[in-house]
């Protein structure tokens, strides 16, 4: 019988482990987990409970150390060399490329890594960081949350794409990869223009996120508040100029349609950036309005209603 393929899954949150619950069934999944994750356990595995649709299963994974720092009880980890075949991201934008960087020992030329991030930017820090290697982007509408570290909901079924974002990859790799994916059961298609989802992605998360951390809501409380109602029109006529400095092509009121259909979509969503401000962790802005900006600056534009929402946010939270 062929040996089942091994996948690493670095940042095992919420949609990490949704991902490595659903590989789990049909391939050899390890946790990549930072030395204090576990300190209450056996630093060898990580068992969690995972409900989808009200039914819970105890999955039980093995785990290896995704830094070379020791566990928080002193223990160190037995660094495991063994290259990473296939290795998931789902690290926060902002510390995506240091992690990444703690695994580059076991990351070899046949390596191919998939980036899960929000926003825009870390992509580019790990392309420039492996150039030797098949480097993915996923962009994906699955939902799932971590009430606590043991439990993951799986909160809305999605869709997910993937594709290619460095040069080094035939089309069969790709199509290969996302066969892998869709081993988890969960809806996975091959993109052969990833960047346009990342870039649309992008742009609505540039026009819900900021608003709904600014004023505390769930998405679908958005519209009908004034600093949403009188901002969102310059927000997308300033991301469709960005767009398309980038080679994207979305109209202003297209955008501004699409945006609008997502809150309806997710009226009862509390978006990923009010979910941090309210955990007190820190905002993927730099990575959301803060990328929009830097193309600003590259490029001798100004974009203020953006710039405004960055500097709100940062002076905020
Ligand atoms: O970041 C998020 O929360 C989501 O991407 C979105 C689309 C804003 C819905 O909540």
């Amino acid at each position: 019988m062929a040996d089942k393929p091994t996948i690493h899954i670095l940042g095992p949150g919420a949609l990490g482990s949704l991902w490595a619950a659903k590989l789990s069934h049909d391939n050899e999944v390890i946790l990549l987990v930072k030395p204090d994750v576990n300190k209450s356990l056996s630093p060898k595995h990580h068992s969690f409970q995972f409900i989808n649709q009200n039914e819970a299963t105890t999955i039980t994974l093995p785990c290896e150390g995704s830094s070379t720092l020791p566990w928080e009880d002193g223990t160190p980890f037995s660094l495991n060399d063994t290259p990473i075949d296939t290795l998931l991201v789902f690290t926060k934008s902002y510390d995506t490329l240091k992690a990444v960087q703690q695994l580059t020992s076991r990351i070899i030329p046949s390596s191919r890594i998939v980036l899960f991030q929000n926003g825009m930017g870390s992509q580019q820090e790990v392309t420039q960081l492996l150039f030797n290697n098949t480097v993915y982007a996923a962009s994906t509408t699955e939902g799932a949350n971590r009430p606590d570290k043991q439990t993951v909901i799986y909160a809305g079924k999605g869709e997910t794409w993937v594709g290619p974002i460095s040069n080094k990859q035939s089309q069969l790799d790709a199509e290969k990869l996302s066969a892998l994916l869709s081993s988890s059961g969960l809806n996975v298609s091959s993109s052969d223009n990833i960047w346009e989802k990342l870039w649309l992605k992008l742009a609505i998360n540039c026009a819900i996120n900021p608003f709904t951390a600014l004023l505390d809501c769930k998405n679908g409380e958005l519209i009908g508040q004034t600093l949403f109602d009188s901002n969102i029109t310059p927000l997308c006529n300033e991301l469709s100029e960005a767009m398309l400095v980038n080679g994207v092509t979305v109209s202003a009121s297209e955008l501004q349609s699409k945006v609008i259909d997502v809150i309806k979509k997710t009226h009862q969503n509390i978006s990923s950036m009010l979910q941090d401000v309210r955990a007190g962790k820190q905002t993927e802005i730099e990575y959301i309005n803060g990328y929009i900006e830097q193309i600003a600056q590259q490029n001798n534009r100004k974009f203020p209603t953006n710039l405004f929402l960055l500097e709100e946010v940062k002076r905020r939270f």
